[in-house]
């Protein structure tokens, strides 16, 4: 049995009298890849942003590492090994690659300066962004502009990672590129969970798979299983 890295217990938000997350509890295991699907609005990337320690909670206790984080700020948290992507990822747009991934592991992961070359290097290496090192944030194309808010997330040395819909707007390729990359992730020792609306990635790379509806988790378990379950075929797929 593998160990538990985060224990999610009883996580609730509202917004005013919209009640974005509901009771919500869960463990993720040190080493999987766990997919989150919900329509447009069901709490997600609110519960991320939870995680994270962007957004207050009203209610509820994360343990990361069988630490309480619960109270803990954000900038420590990811001291602490915990990293995320954002859906509109907003880079330095006037720095280079490098020097955003340097910005990233100095601040955000706390390395020291003599080793920002060589981590920041596999960094690159590991996201296919070796070539785009010197090129301004700003003028990343698409793809890379997502490659490279994965890097940014990776370059504060995670051991688990957040991965908000980096797969949106991709074509099939793309998105099986993106399918590769995230399983090296986890290859490399990184656990993973990864919010996305491309059903593909994560009935491919998910080791588990959790629904939410409306703030509340409605289903947990095998991916395929999940994605066949009624109830999430009904607010999910409107089927
Ligand atoms: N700061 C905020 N203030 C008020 N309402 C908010 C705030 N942030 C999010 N919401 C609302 O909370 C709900 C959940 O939003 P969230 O972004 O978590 O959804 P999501 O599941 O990530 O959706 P999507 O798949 O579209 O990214 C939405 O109705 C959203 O409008
Ligand atoms: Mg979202």
């Amino acid at each position: 049995m593998a160990d538990t890295i985060l224990t999610v217990q009883g996580l609730s938000k509202a917004f005013g009298a919209l009640r974005v997350a509901e009771n919500v509890s869960f463990e993720v295991e040190e080493g999987e890849i766990l997919g989150i699907i919900g329509p447009n609005g069901a709490g997600k990337t609110t519960i991320f942003a939870m995680l994270a320690g962007n957004l207050p909670m009203d209610d509820g206790q994360i343990m990361l590492h069988g630490q309480d984080i619960s109270s803990t700020p954000a900038h420590e948290r990811s001291r602490l090994g915990l990293a995320r992507t954002y859906q509109v990822p907003k880079p330095f747009t006037h720095m280079t690659v490098f020097e955003n991934l340097k910005v990233a592991a100095l601040f955000g992961g706390g390395l020291e300066e003599v080793e920002c070359e060589g981590w920041i290097s596999q960094v690159l290496d590991l996201t296919g962004m070796a070539s785009a090192r010197d090129t301004l944030a700003g003028r990343l194309p698409l793809l890379l502009r997502k490659r490279h808010e994965l890097a940014r997330a990776l370059a504060t040395r995670p051991s688990i990672l957040l991965v908000d819909e980096v797969a949106a707007g991709l074509t099939d390729l793309e998105v099986d590129e993106f399918i590769a990359l995230i399983q090296e992730i986890q290859l490399s020792g990184i656990t993973v969970i990864w919010i996305e609306h491309v059903m593909k990635t994560m009935l491919t790379a998910t080791d588990r798979l959790m629904a939410l509806a409306g703030g509340r988790l409605i289903a947990s378990g095998a991916p395929q299983d999940v994605i066949a379950s009624e109830e999430v075929r009904r607010v999910y797929l409107g089927v």
